[in-house]
């Protein structure tokens, strides 16, 4: 969408993956405490959003949203406000539907030009736009009027559509938002992860500045996943340009968790210029080669071990896109180490079961 906004992936936070509708104004004002006192305000996790159960069952006499009384009773605006204070921005949510899917608050079908302007007095940066309760009428019918209605506020507000992929939205998001789900709900397990990833590899060419393909939020921290599942979980989000939206409670997370979603060396693989989404360029049964390009020449790579025991990986130039006979070097973006060892053609590691390694291939020659 033509709007300014994503022009690399969003990076923030989400509270639907830990909180789900056990959400108040102190945990999204504590989070943004949190995002700062951390530091990962400062690695460009910027957008604080508030999921579904925000508002009340009821609009008011003239069909404003109305926050739940009991759990934001200082309204939405003064939370944008404290939000604003701390250098973040705040988002929201609402459904293209007469209801959301916790069927706990309205949705904006109908009331898209009002739900925008309120929004936008609020001071909101960010509306994730769910699509239960529908009524069954078109998505061509619900999800451009809430574009339009946001447009005319004259607010910069990203706009991601979650359509949850059934109606391949990679072919027509770009016109309507800045990123689109292309999956449904993620879960915390390594076979939710894996096939997220995997459906949303499939769209790789639609992911471009501006509006990115999305396999839902990150679950890294959630508990449900060893260390090296989160450490791929990580790696696959940011190589396939994936917004990356923190799903866990960032006011008590372990040193590993903060060590995965504060790796500066992935994100900037995530957050490079030329913004194209890598692809699966080789698997053999578990063994797997993501590859994508950088700017400057460069290829971000991960070699993705899904088997339980270890195994070499070998990535071939041929595969990734580099020419014959270029001599790269490496550097490991989870070692944080640039190996002595230049490649030519090829290059081979060995990968620990349900693991991966990720690097930064840069020619010399
Ligand atoms: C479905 C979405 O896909 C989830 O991410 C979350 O927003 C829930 N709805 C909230 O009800």
């Amino acid at each position: 969408l033509a709007n300014g906004l994503g022009i690399t992936p969003p990076m923030g936070w989400n509270s639907w993956n830990h909180f789900s509708c056990f959400i108040n104004e102190t945990l999204i004002r504590e989070t943004a405490d949190a995002l700062v006192s951390t530091g990962l305000a400062e690695l460009g996790y910027q957008y604080v959003n508030i999921d579904d159960c925000w508002a009340e069952q009821n609009r008011d006499s003239e069909g404003y949203f109305v926050p739940k009384k009991s759990t934001f009773p200082s309204g939405i605006k003064a939370l944008a406000e404290y939000v604003h204070s701390k250098g973040l921005k705040l988002g929201i949510y609402s459904d293209a539907g007469y209801l959301t899917c916790s069927q706990k608050m309205p949705g904006s079908l109908g009331y898209e030009q009002k739900d925008a302007d309120t929004f936008a007095s609020w001071g909101i940066d960010y509306l994730k736009y769910d699509n239960c309760n529908n009524g069954g009428l078109k998505l061509m019918e619900r999800y451009p009027r809430m574009t339009r209605a946001l447009m005319r506020t004259g607010r910069p507000i990203f706009f991601s559509l979650c359509e949850w992929g059934d109606m391949h939205p990679a072919l027509w998001g770009a016109k309507l938002g800045n990123s689109w789900r292309t999956t449904s709900d993620i879960n915390d397990s390594w076979e939710s992860m894996v096939s997220r990833a995997d459906q949303n590899e499939v769209y790789a060419e639609y992911a471009r500045p501006g509006g990115w393909n999305d396999p839902d939020m990150l679950e890294v921290g959630n508990g449900g996943m060893t260390n090296d599942e989160y450490i791929v979980h990580f790696s696959i989000w940011a190589i396939s340009k994936a917004p990356l939206l923190i799903g866990c409670d960032v006011r008590n997370m372990t040193r590993e968790t903060m060590d995965i979603i504060g790796n500066k060396e992935v994100i900037a693989v995530n957050q490079d210029p030329l913004g194209i989404q890598a692809k699966k360029v080789r698997m053999e049964g578990d063994l797997e080669v993501w590859a994508g390009p950088l700017s400057g020449y460069k290829t971000a790579i991960v070699l993705l071990n899904r088997s339980l025991k270890p195994s070499p990986i070998t990535a071939n130039w041929d595969d990734i896109g580099i020419p014959p006979k270029t001599v790269v070097e490496a550097r490991d973006l989870w070692k944080h180490e640039t190996l002595k060892k230049k490649f030519m053609d090829k290059m081979t590691v060995s990968i620990g079961p349900h693991s991966c390694r990720m690097f930064v291939l840069t020619p010399l020659s």
